[in-house]
């Protein structure tokens, strides 16, 4: 069932979970016989991270960083950290599970303060690309699906920490951030 603030469904229950499975089969062919840490860029990407991990084949270590840029609907281009790591990342190979890039801006933010950090390697897995927004270039090593620019909430998205709940990504209803940011 949709909920009456989404105006439509982008990609549905299955159409996630499917492709969730394939993206943890190609992870785990070229994670074998490594020991990555996963970061989980919060809170977007814990709905992605939990269903995830459940088709990784090799030790699973989590880390969770959070940080932020996003007032409502729009980017502020200022990317703040929020909360760090707990554990150190030198010389290991590290994968971090993002939600959705758009502008490209807090990736790119957050690859250069890990890389001074020396890890072993570093890759980038995001569920969601909006490719056309993309204001910093930035190599995105897994992606789940290139959507078009629309505001998308649900498996772990928000608008104004709400929706995050829903099974399926949905586009919000124009109307429902306008009525907030009038
Ligand atoms: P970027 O820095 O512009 O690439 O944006 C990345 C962050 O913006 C993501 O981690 C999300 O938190 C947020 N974001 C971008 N687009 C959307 C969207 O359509 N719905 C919900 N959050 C979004």
């Amino acid at each position: 069932m949709k909920h009456s603030d989404i105006s439509e469904i982008l990609l549905t229950k299955t159409e996630i979970k499917n492709r969730v499975a394939r993206l943890g089969e190609k992870i785990s062919q070229d994670y074998k016989d490594k020991k990555p840490i996963l970061i989980s860029v919060l809170k977007g990407s814990v709905v992605f991270l939990s269903d995830l991990i459940r088709h990784l084949n090799f030790p699973v270590i989590l880390d969770f960083i959070s940080l932020s840029s996003y007032t409502s609907t729009q980017s502020s281009g200022v990317v703040r950290l929020i909360m760090d790591l707990r554990e150190s990342i030198v010389g290991k190979d590290v994968l971090i599970i993002e939600d959705i890039v758009d502008t490209g801006l807090t990736l790119s933010y957050l690859k250069r303060n890990l890389m001074t950090r020396n890890p072993k390697s570093l890759k980038i897995c995001v569920l969601l690309d909006k490719k056309e927004c993309r204001k910093k270039p930035i190599k995105i090593d897994y992606t789940g699906f290139v959507i078009p620019n629309k505001f998308c909430v649900g498996y772990g998205l928000d608008w104004n920490q709400l929706y995050r709940n829903l099974p399926y990504i949905g586009i919000l209803k124009p109307s429902v951030y306008r009525r907030r940011e009038r």
